[in-house]
């Protein structure tokens, strides 16, 4: 990991957002991006004025980083990521995450789309994510010892905060609607997966399958955050349609995903 790169994009992100205490960062993913409009913005900038982040290159990952007030509170809200089949190395992925904790936020809240690998879970279905499977067949912790990035050996018996996942859950069920707890399983992409593959990972025991949240994730851990990540199913894995696709599947959910986002920051302490 470049951490110089990394500094370098905090410090240009400080300068910006002078005087910013967030407390809770949020990471939203492809399609997850316009359900957020709550709030009042007090600074935003472009992914392509932070150096390690540059324009995403994906549709559906807007790449601005705002500085919102929401509920009393400060956020960093983060409007696209960066993914590692972008081929820029490990350092957008996990910049978020970084960012969040120099910043001293306690919270990161990353969401994202999916394809099901459990059979029951159907496009439109909320998950959220009890654990992880990192098949991305790297880790961005990899490399020398850097205090920056957290222990050495960090431990990932409890990546994602159980109080977290519970007011997931209620605030969907208080919208009328049911969210499903599962594993979620990050490959590397950008391909999508072949029959094979979604066997494989079902029998390893993923219930959906995407190609980010982990490195995030992986890192906001290590640095004592806690960490809360909800996925929209937007195809059945191995059926995916596209991308295209995936993008129509998450607008129909949209309303159902901004209640309970907007809930869940309410609900925060
Ligand atoms: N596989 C991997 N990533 C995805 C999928 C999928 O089927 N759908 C949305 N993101």
């Amino acid at each position: 990991m470049n951490m110089d790169i990394l500094k370098a994009s905090v410090a240009c992100v400080r300068r910006s957002f002078h005087g910013s205490a967030p407390k809770v960062a949020l990471v939203l993913g492809s399609g997850w991006s316009a359900p957020l409009d709550q709030g009042r913005t007090l600074g935003e900038m472009d992914y392509d004025a932070i150096p390690c982040l540059g324009a995403p290159g994906v549709e559906g990952h807007r790449g601005r980083l705002f500085w919102r007030e929401i509920d009393g509170r400060e956020h960093l809200v983060f409007e696209g990521r960066r993914h590692w089949y972008e081929g820029q190395g490990w350092e957008p992925t996990v910049f978020p995450a970084f960012l969040a904790a120099d910043l001293g936020c306690s919270t990161l809240m990353t969401t994202c789309a999916a394809g099901a690998i459990r059979e029951s879970l159907n496009p439109g279905d909320l998950v959220v994510v009890e654990d992880h499977i990192n098949a991305m067949g790297g880790n961005p912790l990899a490399g020398p010892p850097c205090p920056e990035l957290g222990p050495r050996f960090p431990d990932q018996a409890r990546v994602y905060a159980p109080d977290l996942r519970e007011i997931l859950i209620e605030e969907t069920a208080r919208l009328g609607a049911t969210a499903y707890r599962g594993v979620y399983a990050a490959v590397a992409g950008p391909t999508y997966e072949t029959p094979a593959e979604v066997r494989a990972l079902r029998t390893l025991g993923a219930d959906i399958v995407g190609m980010s949240m982990v490195p995030e994730a992986m890192l906001a851990n290590a640095r004592g955050l806690r960490v809360a990540g909800l996925a929209t199913v937007a195809n059945k894995a191995g059926e995916s349609g596209g991308h295209e696709n995936v993008l129509k599947a998450m607008q129909r959910v949209r309303p159902l995903m901004q209640g309970v986002l907007s809930g869940f920051l309410k609900r925060l302490s």
